[in-house]
């Protein structure tokens, strides 16, 4: 029998290709979104690119603080798991909002353990970041590391993870795996899904690829005397595929009967890249300049942060596959064949 999952948040980037991945292994997905910052175009193109398995999505536009709309997708359907995406992510607009995160990413993700509790569905996988780990002392990060967050986003990740702590402890019945993500980029090799690059981008490749089709004029470097090996900031970017396929391999987790807890796992792949080591994959894998300018440090941001991936392929059996030159490779066709996102018609159609 097919397993069916709730989707929060899987019109999003990280989100439709995860539902994708989890059709074509043979799962149902029903996802719910507000579509806040994202389009249901994602979803009609998932369905396409799912083929056969195209028919098991099912989506509703729903804010997962709306209680009563998420009362109303549980009494409908049995599910035997969430993934849990939902959730505004701008650092710089957290810090200046910070009750709209805490609103938002905080008393949505209670609404959703209550009505989940209530329906006794008890198996979670949320994502967490590797902005709990803060400014880390050394590098790789394992999942022991001291925890700590540098803004109002980053709080609310924190957070999360301890409400999760908090209700498995006070109930064993629940199972949660909190997902540590590092720098999802990339996009489904096809072209037809990828992040939309909507307002002003907070992270490096989307400001990379808004320049190479011509919509900024050149790219900001936050930062080029970090004690690194050239100076810019070094991060462990992972193709969104490969952090994708982590997810089902959590979910393979949850249903092998296992006693799980509420247990958290890195994904990324281990490797640090530097800010001009990606730039110039890229320039390589679009054949575009990407003129730069450096500015000064950006404050919060960490000199150095990579994953330790020994807990993720012991446990899960899960290992990136794709390296900058792929996540370069293919953010590239998907930007060429999308300049503006999901706002303009797909080529292909
Ligand atoms: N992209 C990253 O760099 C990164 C890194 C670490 C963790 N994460 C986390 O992964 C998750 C997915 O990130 P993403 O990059 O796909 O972002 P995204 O913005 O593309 O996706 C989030 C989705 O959640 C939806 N959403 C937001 N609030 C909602 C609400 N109240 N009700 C219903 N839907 C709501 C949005 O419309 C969007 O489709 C987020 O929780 C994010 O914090 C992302
Ligand atoms: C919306 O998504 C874009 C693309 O992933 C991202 O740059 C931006 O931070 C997101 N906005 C919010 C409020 O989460």
């Amino acid at each position: 029998m097919a397993k069916t999952v709730l989707v929060t948040g899987g019109a999003g980037y990280i989100g439709s290709h995860t539902v994708l991945q989890l059709l074509l292994a043979g799962f149902k997905a029903v996802v719910v979104d507000n579509l806040e910052n994202s389009s249901e175009v994602a979803i009609k193109r998932v369905a396409e690119l799912a083929g056969e398995f195209g028919k098991n999505i099912i989506f509703h536009k729903i804010d997962i603080r709306d209680k009563e709309a998420l009362e109303k997708v549980f009494a409908s359907t049995t599910f035997d798991a969430v993934i849990h995406f939902a959730g505004l992510k701008a650092v710089g607009e957290s810090v200046h909002k910070p009750l709209l995160y805490y609103n938002n990413n905080i008393i949505g993700t209670i609404n959703l353990l209550e009505v989940m509790s209530a329906h006794g569905c008890k198996k979670l996988v949320f994502s967490s970041s590797a902005t709990v780990y803060g400014w880390p002392k050394e590098v790789p990060c394992t999942e022991e590391f001291d925890l700590s967050a540098t803004n109002p986003y980053g709080r609310t990740k924190l957070f999360i993870e301890e409400i999760c702590r908090d209700i498995h402890i006070s109930d064993p019945d629940w199972s949660i795996i909190l997902l540590r993500y590092f720098n999802p980029v990339g996009a489904h090799p096809s072209g037809h899904i990828g992040e939309d690059p909507r307002g002003f981008p907070n992270n490096l490749m989307p400001f990379v690829q808004q320049v190479a089709v011509g919509r900024r004029p050149a790219l900001t470097v936050f930062g080029n005397d970090y004690s690194t090996k050239d100076g810019t900031g070094v991060r462990d970017y992972i193709h969104v595929v490969d952090l994708s396929d982590g997810h089902i391999s959590a979910l393979q987790k949850l249903f092998d009967g296992s006693e799980i807890g509420c247990e958290v796992y890195n994904l990324g792949t281990g490797k640090g890249t530097s800010v001009l080591e990606m730039v110039a994959a890229f320039e390589k894998a679009s054949g575009k300049e990407i003129p730069l300018v450096i500015a000064g440090r950006r404050p919060g941001d960490a000199e150095i942060v990579y994953a330790s991936t020994a807990k993720a392929e012991k446990e899960l059996h899960w290992k990136a596959k794709y390296g900058i030159e792929e996540m370069c490779r293919d953010q590239w066709n998907w930007a060429s064949m999308n300049p503006w996102g999901y706002g303009c018609p797909d080529p292909a159609d």
